[in-house]
């Protein structure tokens, strides 16, 4: 009796093995068709699975899809959003952004580029619009099949139920605003208006008004600086500060191409401090940030800096005034915790961020682990039988979240397809807690920003398990242009394209003519050329290939060694940005 139990148990665990084993992913339900989205149906796509991709609004392009009306549940943005990371650093891996784009895109452009993805690889025949998905739920059979039942609504409210492999989560992580009105007394009898940073179109109806904005994130900077054109007075109210970069870098480039190569990273790592303290400087000699009010306790790693150009000439100005935390609101006067009062405020702006919420996933799927949730590399639910459910997008850092996701996708779909495995829960659920506790230290108050990741660390763990990863060392032997750039140039997208699965052939030309998409928009009128310059005359790419210690030695002569260690990262990107040639017309 016993043995036969046994015997059948063993024969069970072995069929559930064998069945583990032969089960084929093919159908993958995508929920929604942003971003995150878009680049999941091109991941499944290019791994030969079937997807079927459901958006409850009527087009593509999620967040990026300006609405003329509030549209609860769904991520909205103001009419003067640009993109804070430059279109080379915001691209799908393999499609380099048009080259007379400009470098920090106004929100409309960046749905042009999401357009032309989608219809390049045609996606747009995978999508179901204006159907939302309101339930997620394993399949009985689940820790055999690892399917799921997808239930989904349409607008005109059929309700519909399909059976899929697998799914992926891309419903973004802006659309829930946080609004901590408990920490605010007195704002319920406040006599003016307030609302959330979620519902802040633009400036219109802020003419002479008085208006406190809370919170210096991007949306608070942006909101400050876009209310403070038309209305009478601003306040920026922060607790905590924050340091303030320029989307327009060193030379006039986009900022983020700048100082974030992989050396960069490295010299980083290798002295933390120094680092910083270049960084700060580099930045109190555009402002001091102790003057203007802004400097935070916290070092300039330690928190997303915060991306606005104007900022500091609204400060200089005095249309923006910078305020510390709002102790109370009596009546139409708001008091600061410094004591000082400003009377007479007709609206207040919460730029206080947002909740996330999966209201169609099982609860306790995707549980808590101190604030942040419970996912394997921020996308697997570790307690799953079967790994058939991946988020994607739902992580936030100091550069653009499109690679991230299409990282996550591609990585994601090899897991669903059983190319790669997940190591064992208990190993998953270490892995979350050593993240966690990394996180921790490297990040001033991670509770409120509990998504973030560190940009190349993170791809490049999971480019390392797909085989994606640059092989810098072979690059440099074999092809030090594209070697040196990867090295000392910006960490573009493309460097994933490079070799392994997926491998792209465009990716060694898209590195190549990077800087040169970077000029493109720039060139709407032929600067004059200083008389007594002549034209270098030898091409850019003969400037590249020249060996690395050349290039050292150049770096050595050409500048002092005290320039080279107040700015010694601004140095390397002279290398690897444009030429002087470049400058001109083609
Ligand atoms: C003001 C602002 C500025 C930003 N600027 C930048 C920037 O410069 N660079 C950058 O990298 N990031 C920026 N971000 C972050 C931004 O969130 C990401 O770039 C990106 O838009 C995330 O894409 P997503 O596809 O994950 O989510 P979303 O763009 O929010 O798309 C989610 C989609 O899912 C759909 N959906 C939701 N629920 C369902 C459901 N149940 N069923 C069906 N469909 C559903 C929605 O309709 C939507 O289309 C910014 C965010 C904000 C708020
Ligand atoms: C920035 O300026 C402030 C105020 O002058 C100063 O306290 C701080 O040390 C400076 N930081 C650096 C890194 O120079
Ligand atoms: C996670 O915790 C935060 C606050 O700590 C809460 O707002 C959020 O709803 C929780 N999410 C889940 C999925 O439990
Ligand atoms: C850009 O803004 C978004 C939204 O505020 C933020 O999540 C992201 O981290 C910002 N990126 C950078 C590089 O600051």
């Amino acid at each position: 009796m016993v043995q036969t139990s046994l015997s059948l148990s063993l024969s069970l665990s072995l069929f559930l093995s064998v069945c583990s084993s032969i089960i084929m992913v093919r159908t993958v339900a995508v929920i929604g068709a942003g971003p995150s989205g878009l680049t999941s149906i091109k991941s499944c796509l290019d791994e030969g699975l079937e997807p079927t991709c459901f958006e409850s609004s009527e087009d593509i392009g999620g967040l990026w899809r300006f609405k003329e009306h509030l549209d609860p549940g769904r991520a909205n943005i103001y009419q003067s959003v640009i993109i804070n990371s430059s279109k080379e650093m915001m691209s799908y891996s393999d499609f380099p952004p048009p080259a007379h784009l400009p470098n920090n895109m106004h929100h409309s452009q960046l749905l042009i580029y999401l357009r032309l993805y989608a219809e390049t690889f045609d996606l747009f025949k995978h999508i179901v619009f204006q159907t939302t998905v309101v339930s997620v739920r394993q399949r009985p059979d689940f820790p055999v099949s690892g399917q799921w039942e997808v239930e989904t609504e349409r607008t005109e409210g059929q309700r519909e139920s399909q059976v899929f492999d697998a799914v992926m989560v891309c419903t973004g992580h802006f659309t829930q605003p946080h609004l901590p009105l408990k920490d605010f007394p007195g704002i319920e009898e406040f006599e003016g208006r307030y609302l959330h940073s979620w519902e802040y179109r633009s400036a219109e109806g802020l003419q002479g008004k008085r208006v406190v904005v809370v919170g210096i994130g991007n949306s608070g900077g942006d909101i400050a600086v876009d209310a403070s054109r038309v209305a009478e007075q601003v306040y920026l109210s922060t607790r905590k500060g924050a340091w303030v970069v320029s989307r327009v870098g060193a030379g006039g480039l986009p900022g983020d191409l700048v100082g974030t190569s992989r050396l960069d990273k490295l010299l980083q790592k290798l002295f933390p401090s120094w680092i910083t303290w270049m960084m700060e400087k580099n930045l109190n000699q555009s402002f001091d940030h102790r003057l203007y009010g802004l400097q935070p306790k916290h070092g300039f790693f330690a928190q997303i800096p915060v991306v606005n150009d104007d900022l500091p000439g609204r400060i200089i100005s005095g249309r923006v005034l910078i305020k510390p935390n709002i102790g109370e609101i009596r009546g139409s006067s708001v008091a600061f915790e410094d004591g000082s009062v400003v009377d007479k405020v007709d609206v207040v702006v919460f730029a206080t961020g947002y909740n996330y919420d999966f209201p169609f996933l099982p609860s306790g799927l995707l549980a808590n682990s101190s604030h942040r949730l419970s996912l394997y590399r921020n996308v697997f639910p570790p307690g799953l039988a079967r790994p058939s459910l991946a988020v994607v997008g739902f992580v936030c850092n100091l550069g653009a979240i499109n690679p991230l996701a299409e990282m996550q996708a591609r990585w994601a779909t090899r897991v669903f397809k059983g190319l790669l495995t997940l190591p064992s829960e208990e190993a998953m659920l270490q892995d979350i807690k050593r993240d966690t506790s990394t996180l921790q230290n490297r990040f001033a108050c991670l509770e409120r920003h509990p998504l973030q990741v560190d940009h190349i660390p993170y791809l490049d763990s999971m480019a390392e398990e797909l085989g994606v990863r640059p092989n810098l060392l072979g690059l440099l032997l074999r092809e030090p242009g594209v070697g040196l750039r990867v090295l000392l140039g910006p960490c573009t997208p493309y460097q994933y394209r490079l070799r392994g699965p997926g491998q792209w052939d465009g990716a060694r030309q898209a590195i190549l003519t990077q800087w040169e998409r970077v000029a493109q928009p720039f060139r709407t009128r032929m600067a004059a050329q200083p008389e007594s310059k002549t034209r270098a005359s030898c091409s850019l790419r003969l400037t590249l290939t020249l060996s690395g210690a050349v290039l050292l030695l150049t770096l050595y002569t050409r500048h002092s060694l005290s320039s080279l260690l107040s700015h010694p990262t601004g140095l390397l990107y002279k290398l690897y940005s444009p030429s002087e040639t470049m400058w001109g017309w083609k």
